[in-house]
């Protein structure tokens, strides 16, 4: 096992679009083996591959306090959707930042487990809020792109500055 380097934001391989993954095998489990250890290490509740800078469709995820209901999504798609709710997000590639985002409340998706076997699964609330936040970075998006251009560039100013302050 590995813990992966997290891009941070405004990094422009977070913009990478991911692409599905082919065939569900031994090296696609390694990496949700690596993703899983490098979520936990940076104490998050989801990792997009994205944001380790492969650009597959994998996803991991915990919302529990004892940190043992892993969740992996591979190759995820949103199938129905409705309501609306907003919720203060956080992400491990903008760290230290928390903005309102508005997303559905309720989203039923498709995807694969590790073991290749599709699923369905229906969530609500925060699950929701962070299937969908995790789904935008395979897609290359990140969640202060909802915020208006004032914020996205007082934050990309911060993240410039704090990139420099470390080299
Ligand atoms: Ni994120």
């Amino acid at each position: 096992m590995a813990i992966l380097e997290i891009l941070v934001y405004p990094d422009e391989r977070l913009r990478t679009v991911a692409k599905p993954v082919e065939t569900v095998d031994e090296s696609t489990r390694q990496l949700v083996k690596d993703m899983t250890e490098t979520m936990y290490d940076a104490n998050g509740i989801g990792l997009a591959a994205t944001q380790v800078n492969i650009h597959q469709q994998v996803i991991v995820m915990d919302l529990s306090d004892e940190r043992n209901e892993l969740r992996v999504l591979i190759n995820p798609t949103v199938i129905e959707q409705d309501g609306e709710q907003v919720y203060d997000e956080g992400c491990l590639s903008v760290p230290e930042y928390y903005a309102p985002v508005k997303r559905a409340e309720n989203i039923k998706i498709n995807a694969l487990d590790e073991q290749g076997e599709i699923y369905q699964l229906e969530a609500h609330g925060l699950l929701a809020v962070c299937i969908q936040h995790e789904m935008d970075h395979l897609a290359g998006k990140v969640f202060v792109d909802y915020l208006s251009r004032l914020k996205q560039d007082r934050i990309k100013k911060k993240f410039v500055k704090r990139a420099r302050s470390f080299d």
